[in-house]
């Protein structure tokens, strides 16, 4: 085998008549007559090789016959490219090599897909074929930026004192929020392991245990609904550091990002992120991970359906609902069918009963329900509002979840059709004060809004007992982008309080003992206090390649229905594996 000497992506004119050994891929293929141009390509570039039938015919036989994404090596000269035959945007761009000897060590089977072209197949038949799809050059690109943020995240943790320590991936099935992905022991018959959602208990074992700052960039696994920025196996940056306050964790995780940005894109961050608290993310942006690099905010509008004649809402104020508007620059173009068509967004997928709207031209409100606005009402708007000439004003009067969450999802919306976002602009902000407990009604509980190990804030344990479901908890979430890169809290590190959170989860105690347990026993023995956050890394890296899809940044993804395409994981198990698992299963067919 030829050992190369030089990589695809580095020969210059400083090498020329250097005598070199390349290996590769054959990324093109040009035939001119007695000349053979092909470009040779591995992970760090492309250079373009010579054949000439005259002086190696042989050789030229030979290299005539090869095809696309055939894997050779060749020696060669290295040249300088005629005048008029320099490409000054490649790095290998002014020279040639001129080859003397060839080897082919596979050939390839036609392509199922142009690897040159990624949107040359649609995505299924690319994740059947994914380590094709690795080979194109966004890929290639975006693993590389993946390595290097992982490199970069040990980096700083490490140089933080941060100590990096596996835990286990077969655990026990501990309720963290989503649904657990199990696995039977055979060992023990009938038990069952769980994948990790995060090394959440693990960390906090590993605080009382006395190791004061770990880090971990670990696999979690949770079996939840997938969407565009969500995995089954997904990797966090896991982190806790014992005798931390919250104040220390943001600090930290401010650095961490300040310092991924720069390392891995020269990009500086603002020096401090902003924080909001959940309440004003809600009421200002209608999301508890705002893209605060559109400026456009929720308005109250309450006050001016009072004064109106506007009943329908007038109805919603009266039973303690939320009449909230957004004011849209420059669209007061929109026709009947495109407010018709937002009016059914809003109404499918946020529950809103309408999306009521005003427009703005020559100094009045017009159209929609302006009619209900006495024209002083209608100024006072506009003042208060800043509406100017050619906006559009969208309300939505409603229970105040439908209204935040409608508005929010409206507010997106319209900058992504108005293109109303810089894409190059980063926005990172911390989310605080979090509400502890949210109140489940499908099944008459309180649930955990981070998990059940969150602390509630010191100032409102008196409302513990009274008035849960307004007590705020010290946890805490960063967003960049409209993304929640990560989240974490600081921990109950006491017995008592642990339990008491477990009641009112509605955790009773022997269950609460059963799965907990081990947690709990841990704290009788001196526990530290303690916190910590987990970034999501492959939101990071999808950020940093300016995706909006996590596939692109995960080397082998599933689909969005959990799917291996590649593989055909999930799949049929042989009767003997069940039979020694000791399972059966129910149906003879598979739901699929
Ligand atoms: P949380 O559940 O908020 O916290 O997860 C932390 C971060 O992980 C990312 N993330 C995901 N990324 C891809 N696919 C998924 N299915 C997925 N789920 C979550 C998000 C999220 O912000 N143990 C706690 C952390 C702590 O309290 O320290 C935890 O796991 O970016």
């Amino acid at each position: 085998m030829l050992k190369r000497t030089k990589t695809c992506g580095e020969l210059t004119e400083a090498n020329i008549c250097d005598n070199v050994t390349l290996t590769g891929w054959v990324a093109k293929h040009r035939d001119l007559g007695g000349l053979l141009f092909i470009d040779l390509r591995d992970r760090y570039g492309k250079t373009q090789i010579v054949f000439n039938e005259e002086t190696y015919p042989e050789i030229f036989k030979i290299a005539r016959k090869l095809g696309l994404e055939d894997v050779i090596g060749i020696r060669g000269v290295v040249v300088a490219r005629p005048e008029g035959n320099v490409n000054p945007d490649m790095v290998t761009g002014e020279v040639d090599v001129e080859v003397t000897e060839l080897d082919v060590y596979n050939e390839s089977a036609p392509l199922p897909f142009d690897v040159n072209d990624r949107n040359s197949a649609n995505e299924d038949h690319r994740l059947k074929y994914r380590y094709l799809e690795l080979r194109t050059a966004e890929l290639q690109h975006n693993m590389k930026v993946r390595h290097k943020a992982a490199k970069a995240t040990r980096d700083f943790l490490d140089s933080n004192d941060y100590l990096e320590i596996e835990t286990p991936v077969l655990m026990k099935s501990t309720p963290e929020g989503a649904r657990d992905f199990l696995v039977p022991s055979r060992t023990h018959k009938h038990k069952f392991y769980a994948l990790p959602q995060s090394p959440q208990t693990y960390k906090q074992l590993l605080m009382v245990a006395g190791f004061d700052k770990y880090f971990q960039i670990v696999k979690c696994f949770r079996d939840e609904d997938f969407r565009a920025d969500r995995q089954p196996e997904f990797t966090q940056i896991d982190i806790e550091g014992s005798f931390f306050t919250q104040d220390d964790v943001m600090e930290m995780g401010t650095s961490l990002v300040q310092y991924l940005w720069k390392t891995v894109l020269d990009i500086s961050l603002p020096d401090s992120f902003p924080s909001l608290s959940y309440h004003d993310a809600m009421e200002r942006f209608g999301s508890d991970k705002p893209d605060t690099r559109l400026e456009m905010e929720l308005q109250e509008f309450s006050e001016y359906v009072k004064q109106s004649e506007f009943n329908a809402f007038k109805t919603v104020v009266d039973n303690g609902g939320r009449v909230k508007a957004l004011v849209c620059p420059n669209n007061s173009k929109y026709s009947r069918k495109v407010i018709d068509g937002l009016t059914d967004y809003m109404k499918t997928y946020f529950g809103a009963k309408g999306l009521a709207w005003m427009k703005a031209t020559d100094g009045v409100l017009s159209g929609g329900i302006s009619k209900f606005f006495s024209e002083d009402v209608q100024a006072n708007i506009r003042k208060d509002l800043n509406v100017n000439d050619g906006d559009i004003l969208f309300i939505i009067g409603d229970e105040e979840k439908v209204v935040l969450n409608a508005l929010g999802a409206l507010r997106l919306e319209l900058a992504k059709r108005e293109n109303l976002i810089d894409e190059n602009a980063w926005a990172p902000l911390w989310v605080t004060d979090f509400p502890l407990v949210e109140w489940n009604p499908d099944n008459n509980c309180w649930d955990a809004l981070h998990h059940p190990f969150t602390s509630p804030h010191p100032d409102d344990l008196d409302k513990m007992d009274t008035d849960p479901g307004n007590v705020r908890s010290l946890g805490y979430d960063i967003v960049m982008n409209g993304y929640e890169l990560g989240g974490g809290s600081i921990r109950i590190h006491q017995r008592e309080l642990q339990e008491k959170i477990f009641r009112l989860l509605g955790i009773a105690d022997d269950e609460a003992n059963e799965k907990f347990g081990f947690l709990m026993n841990a704290f009788k023995y001196g526990a530290p206090p303690h916190g910590g956050m987990a970034f999501g890394f492959d939101r990071i890296v999808m950020l940093m390649v300016h995706s909006s899809q996590i596939r692109d940044v995960i080397a082998f993804p599933k689909t969005t229905s959990a799917m291996s395409l590649m593989d055909n994981s999930p799949s049929l198990v042989d009767a003997v594996q069940l039979e020694e698992l000791a399972l059966s299963l129910v149906k003879d067919e598979p739901s699929d």
